[in-house]
């Protein structure tokens, strides 16, 4: 089945209440799993990655080919993401290899900046058919602290012009998530979700799903969160399953030793696709 625009996938997924779960993708294991995952809950799903991630695997190409080998073994729903691409050049190189949907991490500059730099990548995007993702305000790290300040809040006066001049087709939201592990109580600003959400015609992202509790993921889905993105969950799964098989698996035995890392990756993903339809 060929690859989804990421939009439409979410458009679908808000008409019947539900948010996807875009899984980060380090290696044709893990990639393995997410598809197994799908599969098992009959979902769409999508697959991301940040540069560091693509290259690691050899490329935007190289990713794009696995995903697309398993997204046809499996048979499943799908759509490939470019997730903090932070040059136009990571833009054009994974368009050019068949992702379906960029995001140009524009968000650390300030709004006249992101929004020139945003509309670009939307351009480049809509040249490919492909999706652009854009993020307003700033998702930090769990470690930076300070993911409820007012400077990196998103600002929902400024959400709407925002997509007008860029033309993006879904927009991430900084609304008290971090990405990885939280420093202290997640806090998340569902107001300001409902006015963002009031605000703009596109669907909206949540960066930092990892560790948000559920109900507070299942609130935000129903104001208005179409995507939300995970990684440490996946990532912490995939490394204690290999630390549970030393001593248990031989080492010089790779293709038994890693089955459980794919395996837990596969349960991961599936209690979160789950989660994300509300159905847990
Ligand atoms: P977590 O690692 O917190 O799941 O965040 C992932 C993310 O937002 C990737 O863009």
């Amino acid at each position: 089945m060929p690859l989804f625009r990421m939009d439409d996938l979410m458009i679908q997924a808000r008409k019947h209440g539900a948010a996807l779960g875009a899984f980060e993708c380090w290696d044709s294991l893990n990639v393995r799993g997410i598809a197994m995952a799908a599969k098992r809950c009959n979902s769409a799903v999508i697959f991301q990655a940040t540069p560091l991630e693509y290259n690691l695997m050899g490329g935007a190409d190289a990713l794009a080919d696995i995903v697309n080998f398993y997204v046809n073994k499996y048979d499943i729903a799908a759509a490939l993401h470019l997730d903090h691409g932070s040059t136009l050049k990571h833009v054009d190189e994974c368009l050019k290899s068949g992702f379906t949907s960029v995001m140009l991490d524009a968000s650390v500059y300030n709004f006249e900046k992101n929004a020139e730099l945003s509309a670009q990548a939307a351009a480049m995007a809509a040249g490919y058919n492909a999706s652009c993702e854009a993020e307003l305000g700033h998702v930090g790290g769990g470690g930076d602290g300070g993911a409820n300040s007012e400077s990196v809040l998103t600002v929902p006066e400024e959400a709407a012009e925002f997509v007008r001049r860029t033309k993006v087709d879904c927009l991430a939201v900084a609304i008290g998530t971090v990405h990885g592990d939280y420093a202290g109580k997640p806090e998340l600003r569902l107001d300001r979700l409902e006015k963002i959400a009031a605000s703009v015609d596109v669907p909206l992202v949540l960066h930092g799903g990892s560790g948000t509790p559920k109900d507070l993921l299942q609130k935000a889905i129903k104001l208005g969160i179409a995507k939300i993105n995970i990684c440490t969950d996946i990532n912490k799964a995939f490394l204690a399953a290999i630390e549970g098989a030393k001593g248990r698996l031989a080492h010089s035995v790779p293709g038994t030793y890693y089955i459980p890392a794919v395996d837990a990756v596969a349960d991961k993903t599936e209690e979160m696709i789950k989660l994300f339809r509300c159905e847990i």
